[in-house]
């Protein structure tokens, strides 16, 4: 590395550290390839991160899955504790299935759906016109509209959503900066967190075929608060969706 760039980084990455950044290092690195060796440019992005700004937003780039995407300001960024579920979903679905990504955001589930199920066909639906458009910007097949209301009819052997599930009440306690920049239409789910889940739980058991799958992310103690839901829309063999560290991460539930 020149040595310019070297004191360049230095600086960046002491700035972050000032700033409280954890992950200076890292963070520097991607500030500095967004800035493509443009000092004033650089100086700006640096500006942005220490607003608390989400680095995605700043260098529009992110990873899910293995996957790079586009993510455009306003577009929640999607998290790798969602990894999970993905890959729960594209464990339930066939080659040439047909998978449904509620709440897609920038399309992160859908898109590595159908980088790893090519012959599959995936359809994502949501609610924010900046999600969708950043969606199609990754190749997903994104629809505008409430849950399952703007998807075309059709039988799916998967859904999959991230929707939101934060209980009201238990928004003030999200991360440091998370709604100063970040929608409520991403987080809020309603007085116990289980609205919008409810919902997608009754649509699903109306499109899934029998032995289709539904995975929903969630918080620790939902699953159980939902599984009457679950219950009563006709799913069995209802599991916790886990992550490597043995955190509750889903639901995962099968049309009877
Ligand atoms: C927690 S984010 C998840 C985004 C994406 N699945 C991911 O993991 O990156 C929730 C998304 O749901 C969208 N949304 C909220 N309410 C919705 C609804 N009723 N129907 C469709 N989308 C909705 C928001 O705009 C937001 O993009």
């Amino acid at each position: 590395m020149a040595r310019d760039v070297r004191a360049a980084r230095d600086g960046v990455v002491l700035r972050l550290e000032q700033g409280g950044f954890v992950a200076a290092e890292e963070e520097a690195d991607d500030l500095l390839a967004a800035a493509d060796g443009d000092g004033a440019r650089l100086d700006a992005l640096v500006a942005r991160r220490l607003t608390g700004e989400p680095l995605a937003w700043i260098t529009g780039r992110t990873e899910f899955c293995g996957i790079g995407l586009q993510v455009d300001p306003g577009v929640y960024v999607p998290r790798w504790h969602s990894e999970a579920l993905a890959r729960r979903a594209l464990a339930r679905l066939p080659a040439d299935g047909l998978a449904i990504d509620l709440c897609t955001g920038c399309g992160a589930v859908a898109r590595f759906l159908s980088t790893r199920r090519p012959s599959a066909r995936v359809v994502a639906s949501d609610l924010d016109e900046r999600a969708v458009a950043c969606a199609r910007a990754n190749g997903v097949d994104a629809h505008l509209g409430d849950l399952f209301d703007p998807l075309p009819p059709l039988r799916a052997d998967v859904v999959v959503g991230v929707v939101r599930y934060v209980p009201a009440p238990d928004l003030p306690l999200l991360q440091r900066d998370t709604l100063t920049f970040e929608s409520p239409l991403s987080y809020d789910g309603g007085a116990d967190g289980l609205a919008i889940l409810r919902r997608a739980v009754a649509g699903a058991a109306r499109v899934l075929r029998p032995s289709g799958a539904l995975l929903l992310e969630l918080g620790g103690a939902q699953g159980d608060a939902l599984g009457g839901d679950l219950a009563a829309h006709g799913f069995v063999d209802v599991t916790a969706v886990v992550d490597d560290e043995g955190d509750v991460r889903g639901v995962e539930g099968t049309l009877g």
